[in-house]
């Protein structure tokens, strides 16, 4: 498949950066344009999604693929205040997927291509504790941290099973993928005992990042994987998941609590410009489905 205009998250490390060279490369061998721009993005605030995906949208009228790469592990909570584990490997992916789509559509074939992991096994969806106004656990354990990213890493294949649903019948495909266990920064927010402990396996058993992007580069640029479109690949090649991960029901119900996440973070900001305009203060809580998704304080008087 060839590509012109391509969009990664995040680019600048680890599985993502070898990605982005590698297409780079290629880019540069198929149409001789090298060109690689580098705009900023937080996954960990849905407004610095909307503004990265709003300047791209004027800065860019093509897109043919969309690589969901970036992945935290590790303890915080997002600008909105859900858990930093599912806003930035999930939510922030959620909400830039669907703000890039329409341009997706527009190209004759196009892919949206998101980075999950084999943990994604362990991973179970609790709506609940999804909430932003979840209270921190304080002092939160590493496997704790471990288990919020498998969680996130279950909805990544959720959500891409969803969207090859909602997708069927444009030009746009899309897969998930375990990129192999490969020697990176993910574990940067581990303590430093952990990482010591953890660095003798990683020098004999992990891979490098350049063959952590294979399976990325499989899914962004093999010809002919349309028909498999919403499916897992681990190793270059279409692997089942276990029946939770495609499960309909549920990849559906995880999508309308995304969509009503959106819309609430979004009246949230328009009542934020109208308190700013017009000098009023109020206070506003938005609590949906019985999940309590957004909170958010104005101020009396
Ligand atoms: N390494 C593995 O063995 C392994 C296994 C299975 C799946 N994965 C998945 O592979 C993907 C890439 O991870 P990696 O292993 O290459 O780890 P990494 O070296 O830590 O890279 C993670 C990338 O995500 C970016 N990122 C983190 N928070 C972000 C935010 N709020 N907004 C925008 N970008 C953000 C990081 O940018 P900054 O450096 O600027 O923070 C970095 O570029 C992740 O989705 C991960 O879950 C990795």
């Amino acid at each position: 498949m060839e590509v012109e205009s391509r969009n990664i998250t995040c680019g600048n490390t680890g599985i993502g950066k070898a990605t982005a060279l590698d297409l780079a490369r290629r880019g540069a061998r198929e149409s001789g344009n090298n060109e690689v721009v580098y705009m900023q993005l937080d996954l960990a605030s849905l407004k610095s999604v909307r503004s990265f995906a709003e300047t791209f949208l004027k800065t860019e009228p093509r897109l043919d693929l969309l690589i969901n790469n970036a992945g935290v592990l590790g303890p915080g909570r997002t600008e909105e205040g859900f858990d930093m584990a599912f806003g930035v490997n999930h939510l922030g992916h959620f909400l830039l997927t669907n703000l890039l789509l329409e341009r997706l559509k527009l190209a004759q074939q196009s892919r949206v291509v998101t980075v999950s992991a084999l943990l994604h096994r362990l991973g179970a969806l609790d709506f609940p504790s999804l909430s932003a106004r979840r209270k921190p656990v304080p002092g939160q354990t590493t496997w704790g941290h471990i288990q919020a990213y498998c969680n996130s890493k279950l909805c990544n294949v959720l959500f891409t099973h969803e969207l090859a649903n909602q997708l069927e019948g444009t030009s746009v495909t899309c897969y998930c993928l375990h990129p192999g266990v490969i020697t990176t920064e993910l574990c940067r927010d581990f303590p430093a005992w952990q990482q010591l402990l953890l660095l003798p396996f990683a020098k004999l058993f992990f891979l490098d990042t350049e063959a952590g992007a294979q399976t990325t580069l499989y899914c962004a640029l093999q010809e002919g994987i349309e028909p498999l479109s919403g499916r897992y690949f681990s190793n270059c090649s279409v692997q089942e998941v276990s029946a939770k991960a495609r499960n309909d029901a549920l990849s559906h119900a995880l999508w309308m609590r995304r969509v009503l996440t959106a819309a609430a973070v979004c009246l949230l900001w328009l009542s934020s410009q109208l308190s700013s305009l017009t000098g009023l203060h109020y206070h506003l809580a938005i609590s949906i489905g019985g999940a309590g998704l957004i909170e958010h304080g104005g101020g009396g008087g």
